[in-house]
């Protein structure tokens, strides 16, 4: 254990491999960081059997951890990108039993969950971890990282419903910020379009719910690309690990704004 009390060169070389207690907490997915501090502060976590209560602590992999008297268990962060097929559940488990996203990653003996969530019919791309603070920065709106959808859709939008679309669009949960929108293609005869749609937020069902307002119900939805990530070389239900410089560029995006 080691009380961080400034910026010095040789500290910070000294604390390469050590992390703040927070972190360590918010990655065993005991709580976020925030609730984590809290936890600090009310008393409730021991290091190495002695209370802290002082948040620039700073731990390494040897010290033991506990939080209500309950021994925090310390994994190795970890990132996958999966390409999640349709009908399966993008939690780590379901109460009907269906397939869910961690099934892919039977053997894994971490407890990884997803970033964010793709809809039950939805493909594509969806990352997971164990890095509580990892998935929290992705997922927090404010720093809006880019997805790219691929939308076919029952019914040909026009132009002014695309415009629409990428100006904002009123749902039941207030107006969708900006996106991006281009028709890839048209079946006049079959009353289909399939349209690409780049957003940077991630409410509930909204590419369909933004489709369902110009009228245009979707009936087929993949997550082609999140950031600079793509799903090359993977078929449904493949996964990958993601690189160390990945994660440390998806870090620095969402930390710049998502619009690099
Ligand atoms: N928008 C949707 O409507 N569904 C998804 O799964 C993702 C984005």
């Amino acid at each position: 254990m080691y009380l961080f009390h400034g910026k010095s060169k040789m500290i910070e070389e000294v604390t390469t491999t050590m992390e703040r207690l927070q972190k360590v907490i918010a990655h065993a997915g005991i709580a976020s960081r925030r609730k984590a501090e809290e936890l600090i502060l009310q008393g409730k976590v021991k290091v190495n059997g002695q209370v802290v209560t002082e948040l620039g602590v700073k731990v390494g992999p040897q010290d033991k951890i506990e939080v209500d008297g309950i021994p925090v268990e310390r994994e190795e962060p970890v990132y996958y990108l999966l390409y999640k097929p349709r009908g399966v559940i993008s939690s780590v488990k379901d109460e009907k039993g269906r397939k869910v996203v961690t099934d892919f990653f039977e053997g894994l003996d971490k407890r990884i969950y997803p970033i964010g969530r793709l809809d039950y019919d939805t493909s594509g791309l969806l990352l997971l971890t164990n890095d509580g603070d990892f998935a929290n920065l992705l997922m927090h709106p404010r720093y809006e990282i880019e997805k790219v959808y691929i939308a076919k859709v029952r019914g040909i939008p026009t132009r002014e419903q695309l415009k629409q679309l990428e100006k904002g669009i009123m749902l039941e949960d207030g107006m969708t910020a900006p996106a991006k929108v281009k028709m890839l293609s048209l079946d006049k005869r079959k009353q289909t379009a399939i349209i690409e749609i780049r957003i940077h937020e991630g409410r509930n069902r909204q590419v369909r719910r933004m489709f369902e307002a110009i009228g245009c119900r979707v009936m087929k939805l993949k997550r082609e690309r999140y950031a600079f990530l793509d799903l090359k070389g993977l078929n449904p239900g493949d996964y990958r690990e993601l690189s160390p410089h990945e994660v440390k560029q998806l870090r620095a995006l969402a930390l710049s704004g998502g619009r690099r």
